[in-house]
C-alpha cells in the first residue's frame, strides 16, 4: 500500500479572554472544509486547533473575576471545545498553552536558541499593547498615539528581558517570501509582509517580568516567555516535536496556517524566524483570510452586536451557519454577516434547491417505482448533459478545493442542483409514469437523479458534514458514508441497481419569514436603543467631525484598472474593468470621468476604490463601487497609488 500523503493545517489557538463569536467559528470553519476536503482526496490530515492561554490580558481577566488564571480559563476553553463539537468540527488534537507538554517544548526551544547565541539579555523599554500582546515602537503608533492594530491605549513598559536576534534573519526571511510565491497569500498580504520587513527588523523582546501568568524562562526563573512567543510553537508540539521523530518528520512543515489578516506578521516574520533559528523548514502556506463584521459594523462588546455562535446553531443548525460562512465571504476579504441574509440563504439554497431536489427524488421513486431504483439503460441527450455537468462539477470541485476557493466551489456545486432540478422539469417523470412504454426512460431518470444526489453529498460532505450524511442514508447507499473517497464520484453509476431508497425526510424547514418578524420585537428594541444611545453620542460630537470607526467603515483598496470603454449614450460615464490581484473576482465599476480621460489612458492606473459600497445601476449598467478622484470642479484627476492591485488603503 503506498503511504497516504499527509497534511497539516492549522487554525490560529483563539485566546480565551472571552468567550468566541462568530468571526472565531469562520476561521475554524474554513479550515474544517479544508481538513475535510484532504481527507476526501485520501490524504493523511492533521488538523490542529487549540487555546492561547498565557499572557498579561488573561491575568488581568482572571483578577478581575477573582479567580485564579487556570480557573478562568478552564472554564472558558471547556466552552471552546464544546463550541467546535456542536458545529462539527473535525480537529485531531487540542493544544492548550497550558500544558506539560507544550511547556516542555517552548522551554526547549528558548534553550535551543539560547544555546545558539541568538537570544540575549537587555532592556526593555517601549510601548505595549496588552489586548493585542504587542510591542511597538514610537513611530508605528495610529495618529492618536495608540496601537496601530486595536486604536486602544498603549502602556509605556521598562523592564530587564530577553531578546531575540531576530534582526539576524531578516534578509533570510525576505528572501524566502520572494522565492515562494506561495508561502504568504493571499498575494495583497504578501506584498504588506515584504514593505513591513524592509523597513527593518528589530530584536524581539521575549521575556516579561512584570507579571507572571506564563511559561517560566527556563534560566532565569523571574520572567515568563512572551506570549506570541509561546503560542506560535504551540504548532510543533502536538506533532512529536520532542517525543516523536518520526510523526514530526511526517508532518512538519505545516502544509497551511489559516489565520486571520491582523495576524499574518506573526506567522510569516517572527514565526519563520524562530523556525530558522531551529535549522527546521518553514510552513508551506499562511494564509490570511479577512475579518467578518456583522451588518456592516466591525464586532464589539460596546456596540454590542457581538454574535454568539451557540445561539445560532440553536436556532438554525450547525450547517445552515457553516454553509452560510463559507459561501456568503470570499475567502481573502472581508465579509458581512446578516441574519436576514442567513435565512434568505436557507429557504433559498437549502430548503428550495438542496431539500426539494432530495425530496422529489425520493417521492417520486417511491410513489413511481415502489421506492427501487431500476438498472439504466441507454441514455437521452439530457441524460448526457446532465452526466457531463456532474463530472465538469467534480472536476472544478478537485481543482478549486485544492486553491481554497470555497465560495466558488459552493456556487458551482448549486449550480449543478439546480441543473438536477430543471433535469426534473425536462424529462417530466409523472408524464413518463402514465405511459407504460416509458417505463426505461423512467427508470432512467430516477436513477440518474438519485446519482446526482449520491455526488451532491459528496461535494457538500466538506461544508455541511451533517446534511451529506442525511442525504446519504435517505438514498439508502450500502457504502459506509465515512469510508467514501472522491473516487468514489469520478464516475457516473454507484448507487446500486436494485436499491431501495429510505424515506424523506425535510432537510432544512423553511423560516418564515413573517414569524421571524413577530418574534423580533426584542431585538428590535435593543437596536433601537442601541441606535438611540448612538445619536445622543452624537449630538455631543463637534458637527462634521467624524469617530475613527466611521471611518473605519470605508474599505479602500488600491485596484489595477485593466479595460475601460465608455457607456453608450452617457457622455460622462466610463465603464472601468478593476483587479483587486490575483484570484480575486474583478470589479465593474461605472465612473463620472469620460470628460476628463481617454478609455485607454486609464489602462495599467492603480487607482484607490472603495469595495464595500452597496451596488448600483448607473444608465442600467451595474457599478460595484466607486474610485476616488480629485476635482475642483473644472478639472479631475483620479488618485493613483504605487502599491500593488489588492492592497489596502487605511
Ligand atoms: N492568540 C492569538 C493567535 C495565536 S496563533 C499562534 C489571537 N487570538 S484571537 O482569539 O484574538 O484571534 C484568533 C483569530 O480569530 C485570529 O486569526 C483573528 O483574525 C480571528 N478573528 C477575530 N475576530 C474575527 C472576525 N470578526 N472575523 C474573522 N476572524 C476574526 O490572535
Amino acid at each position: 500500500m503506498t503511504e497516504k500523503k499527509p497534511f497539516y493545517i492549522t487554525t490560529p489557538i483563539y485566546y480565551p479572554s472571552a468567550k468566541l463569536h462568530i468571526g472565531h467559528a469562520y476561521c475554524t470553519t474554513i479550515a474544517d472544509s479544508i481538513a475535510r476536503f484532504h481527507r476526501l482526496i485520501g490524504e493523511d490530515v492533521f488538523f490542529l486547533t487549540g487555546s492561547d492561554e498565557h499572557g498579561q490580558k488573561i491575568q488581568q481577566k482572571a483578577e478581575e473575576a477573582g479567580v485564579t488564571p487556570i480557573e478562568y480559563v478552564d472554564k472558558i476553553v471547556a466552552g471552546f471545545q464544546n463550541l467546535w463539537k456542536r458545529l462539527n468540527i473535525s480537529n485531531d488534537d487540542f493544544i492548550r498553552t497550558t500544558q506539560k507538554r507544550h511547556e516542555r517544548v517552548v522551554q526547549e526551544i528558548f534553550n535551543r536558541i539560547y544555546a545558539k547565541g541568538d537570544i540575549y539579555k537587555g532592556s526593555y523599554k517601549g510601548l505595549y499593547c496588552t489586548p493585542c500582546e504587542s510591542y511597538w515602537t514610537e513611530h508605528q503608533l495610529d495618529e492618536n498615539g495608540c496601537c496601530p492594530d486595536c486604536h486602544r491605549p498603549v502602556q509605556e513598559v521598562s523592564e530587564e528581558a530577553y531578546f531575540f536576534k531576530m534582526s539576524k534573519y531578516a534578509d533570510r526571511v525576505l528572501q524566502y517570501i520572494e522565492d515562494h510565491p506561495d508561502f504568504i497569500q493571499p498575494v495583497s498580504r504578501r506584498n504588506e509582509m515584504i514593505n513591513f520587513i524592509k523597513q527593518g527588523l528589530d530584536d524581539l523582546c521575549i521575556s516579561r517580568t512584570s507579571f507572571d501568568w506564563g511559561i517560566p524562562v527556563p534560566i532565569d526563573l523571574k520572567h515568563v516567555i512572551y506570549v506570541w512567543f509561546d503560542a506560535l510553537t504551540n504548532y510543533l508540539t502536538p506533532i512529536g516535536f520532542l517525543d516523536d521523530p518520526e510523526k514530526f518528520q511526517k508532518y512538519w512543515p505545516a502544509d497551511l496556517h489559516l489565520v486571520g489578516k491582523e495576524i499574518v506578521r506573526f506567522h510569516t516574520i517572527i514565526w519563520p524566524c524562530i523556525l530558522m533559528a531551529l535549522d527546521l523548514p518553514l510552513p508551506k502556506k499562511v494564509y490570511g483570510h479577512g475579518w467578518l463584521i456583522v451588518d456592516g459594523d466591525k464586532m464589539s462588546k460596546s456596540k454590542g452586536n457581538v454574535v454568539d455562535p451557540n445561539g445560532l446553531i440553536d436556532e438554525f443548525g450547525a450547517d445552515a451557519i457553516r454553509y452560510f460562512l463559507l459561501r456568503e465571504i470570499n475567502l481573502g476579504q472581508d465579509g458581512n454577516f446578516s441574519r436576514d441574509a442567513l435565512i434568505q440563504r436557507i429557504n433559498s439554497d437549502l430548503a428550495n434547491d438542496l431539500g426539494n431536489l432530495l425530496h422529489r427524488t425520493l417521492n417520486m421513486t417511491i410513489k413511481f417505482q415502489d421506492g427501487v431504483l431500476l438498472a439504466p439503460e441507454g441514455e437521452s441527450e439530457v441524460d448526457k448533459s446532465l452526466k457531463a455537468d456532474a463530472k465538469e462539477t467534480v472536476d472544478f470541485f478537485k481543482k478549486n478545493m485544492q486553491d481554497m476557493q470555497l465560495s466558488a466551489t459552493i456556487k458551482k456545486v448549486w449550480a449543478f442542483i439546480s441543473r438536477a432540478n430543471k433535469y426534473i422539469d425536462e424529462t417530466t417523470p409523472w408524464a413518463l409514469a402514465k405511459d407504460s412504454e416509458k417505463k426505461q426512460e423512467l427508470a432512467n431518470v430516477m436513477y440518474n437523479l438519485a446519482e446526482s444526489l449520491r455526488v451532491i453529498s459528496v461535494l457538500i460532505s466538506p461544508f455541511m458534514p451533517v446534511t451529506a450524511e442525511r442525504i446519504w442514508k435517505q438514498l439508502n447507499l450500502p457504502q459506509a458514508f465515512k469510508d467514501v473517497q472522491i473516487e468514489d464520484i469520478e464516475s457516473w453509476g454507484g448507487v446500486p441497481a436494485g436499491l431501495k431508497v429510505g424515506e424523506p425526510e425535510q432537510l432544512f424547514p423553511r423560516i418564515e419569514v413573517e414569524k421571524e418578524e413577530a418574534e423580533k420585537p426584542a431585538k428590535k428594541a435593543k437596536q433601537e436603543k442601541a441606535a438611540k444611545q448612538k445619536k445622543t453620542e452624537k449630538k455631543e460630537e463637534v458637527p462634521g467631525v467624524i469617530g475613527i470607526e466611521d471611518f473605519g467603515k470605508v474599505a479602500l483598496r488600491v485596484a489595477e484598472v485593466v479595460a475601460a470603454e465608455p457607456v453608450p449614450k452617457a457622455d460622462k460615464l466610463l465603464k472601468l474593468q478593476l483587479s483587486l490581484g490575483e484570484g480575486q473576482p474583478q470589479r465593474q465599476v461605472v465612473s463620472g470621468i469620460a470628460k476628463f480621460y481617454q478609455p485607454d489612458e486609464l489602462v495599467g492606473k492603480h487607482v484607490v476604490l472603495v469595495v464595500n459600497l452597496k451596488p448600483a445601476k448607473l444608465r442600467g449598467v451595474v457599478s460595484e463601487g466607486m474610485i476616488l478622484a480629485a476635482s475642483d470642479g473644472k478639472g479631475l484627476k483620479v488618485l493613483e497609488v504605487n502599491m500593488p492591485a489588492g492592497t489596502e488603503v487605511r
